[in-house]
């Protein structure tokens, strides 16, 4: 299982395992990370698990499709260019490594 780093704002590492074929935010929720929301429980309908990815790993992701482009207009943090829905990232061995950072809020 990759394991995924998630570093909330205040800068704290919580390092989890997420099995393949989860998303982020579903190895987030059931691992307890706090700054991960989810009102919606994944159907890229609330905004509430926004994460930043660093640069480096964005071609690493699946590409973002429109409906994650639209709704990240709606996070409380404004987005960023390294703005992503964890909802939306499935997890594959090609993310053994990946460091998220997690917005001050998510409401
Ligand atoms: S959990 Fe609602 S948009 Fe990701």
């Amino acid at each position: 299982m990759p394991k995924i780093n998630f570093v909330s704002a205040a800068g704290v590492t919580q390092t989890i395992e997420i099995p393949t074929g989860w998303t982020l935010m579903e190895g987030a929720i059931q691992n307890g990370v706090d700054g991960i929301t989810a009102e919606c429980g994944g159907g890229c309908a609330c905004a509430t698990c926004h994460v930043l990815v660093p640069a480096a790993w964005a071609e690493k992701l699946p590409p973002m499709a429109p409906a994650e482009n639209d709704l990240l207009e709606c996070t409380a943090v404004p987005r960023s260019p390294q703005s992503r829905l964890s909802c939306q990232i499935a997890v594959t061995g090609a993310l053994e490594g990946l460091t998220v950072h997690l917005p001050e809020r998510q409401t």
